[in-house]
């Protein structure tokens, strides 16, 4: 076989091996809510505060967007408000790395019964901090020290609130809101309907306490209740550059754990096999410099997927995309130093029974194709295949570590090894 020579940081689309029309999944539209263009929330919100109900808090949320807005790409020392970030169960430990790893010096992280979560103040810049990677939902956490949530009813509490969610907007000035919703237990209580309406009302947004996007969790705190505004219409783990969804694609947070699993470094020749629609390959190269990132796929839907994201990421020169069976590749033997598969899971592509000898062959070409000392990061939700794969397969790679985590009802499982002679 034809060995195929890397090139750096060059676009080489199925070079020499040109995509073949066939079989593939089909791709649809991403199913994420996409953001909603226009005026029309501003319009709306500015309509209520003219009003003589909303005449109170007019004053003072217009005062704190006009502040917040300047605000946004300033440090956020002078905000009174805890930052809460929370990853994919699983991952917890990844999402504090990765913001130790960022802000050092700047975060300074807060006990919270809530281990799960990273509760933490911050002094740098909000655009900074809404770039984190491994940060599945991102809450700002404001007490307040009551005895029960109808004390929230009072003008006081609610004009707080009000002041501190049109804050809270003004972080992601692009996204538009629907509505309002409240995330409590006996959230359909009268007490929590009331502060619900009445909020939606000062923020001139409607109330929808099951669909709406501008979110407030109100939960018994250590002392008092805690109240969490949500930043942004969507979690802040959806990724803006996800333009095609294709089946059995990756969530971008999970991509950026496979890809902190493998130690990234800027000397990294990096080989996604089984690329799909390029999650591993965008969050690998937004992670950092590589000298060189390939993606293979063997099919051309799930390739034109791929080209799209990477585009939209901005990242399209920067990686090459291959059509090929991951089986049998066209480079010469050590030709990456970090190798990254997303292994089908036997759900919607392939199946349990193919996915035995799939994975026999993919972990021996992986193997021929790392250097000495590489790592290959794998991750499957079925763990059976890889358990079939016995120690005469397993035997050259030693398990460096090994992860489950838990993504809508999946519970995949990640398995790092590394090359031994
Ligand atoms: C779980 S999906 C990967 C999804 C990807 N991580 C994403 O986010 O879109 C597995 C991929 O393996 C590809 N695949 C299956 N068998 C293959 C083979 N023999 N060679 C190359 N690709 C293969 C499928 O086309 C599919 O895109």
């Amino acid at each position: 076989m034809a060995k195929r020579s890397i090139s750096r940081h060059s676009d080489t689309p199925g070079r020499g091996n040109p995509e073949a029309a066939k079989g593939g999944s089909k791709p649809h539209k991403s199913g994420a809510k996409p953001h909603k263009s226009g005026s029309k929330q501003g319009a709306r919100v500015g309509k209520r505060r003219s009003e003589p109900a909303a005449r109170g808090a007019a004053k003072s949320t217009s005062r704190s967007t006009s502040r917040s807005e300047k605000r946004a790409d300033r440090p956020d020392k002078a905000r009174a408000l805890t930052w809460v970030a929370a990853s994919l169960p699983g991952l917890e430990d990844l999402l504090a790395m990765e913001l130790e790893r960022r802000f050092r010096g700047q975060v300074s992280f807060l006990e919270h019964a809530r281990t799960s979560e990273c509760h933490f103040r911050f002094t740098g810049t909000t655009e900074e901090l809404l770039a984190i990677r491994l940060c599945h939902t991102l809450h700002q956490r404001r007490d307040f020290d009551v005895l029960r949530p109808r004390t929230l009813l009072s003008p006081e509490h609610l004009n707080a609130l009000a002041r501190d969610l049109v804050a809270v907007m003004a972080l992601r000035p692009e996204d538009r809101y629907e509505g309002l919703r409240l995330e409590a237990a006996g959230a359909n209580s009268p007490t929590m309907q009331r502060l619900g309406t009445q909020l939606a009302d000062k923020l001139g947004m409607p109330f929808h306490n099951d669909t709406g996007d501008l979110v407030v969790t109100l939960r018994p705190g250590k002392k008092g209740w805690e109240v969490l505004y949500r930043v942004g219409n969507r979690p802040l783990g959806t990724r803006a550059w996800r333009q095609v969804d294709y089946l059995g694609s990756l969530n971008g947070t999970v991509a950026a754990a496979l890809v902190e699993m493998s130690a990234p470094s800027p000397q990294d020749r990096f080989l996604n096999l089984m690329c799909g629609s390029g999650t591993i390959m965008i969050e690998r190269r937004q992670r950092s410099a590589a000298t060189v990132l390939v993606g293979v796929d063997n099919s051309v839907t799930a390739l034109d997927a791929a080209r799209q994201n990477c585009a939209a990421a901005g990242v399209r020169t920067q990686v090459q995309l291959l059509q090929g069976d991951v089986r049998r590749l066209p480079f010469a033997d050590a030709s990456f130093d970090k190798l990254c598969a997303d292994l089908p899971w036997g759900e919607s592509i392939g199946s349990k029974k193919s996915n035995t000898s799939l994975y026999r062959d993919t972990f021996d070409e992986a193997y021929r194709l790392c250097r000495l000392g590489g790592k290959l990061v794998g991750l499957t939700q079925d763990p059976g295949s890889l358990q079939a794969l016995g120690p005469s397969v397993e035997g050259g790679w030693h398990l460096l570590a090994e992860r489950t985590f838990v993504q809508r009802g999946f519970h995949p499982r990640c398995r790092v090894y590394q090359k031994r002679g």
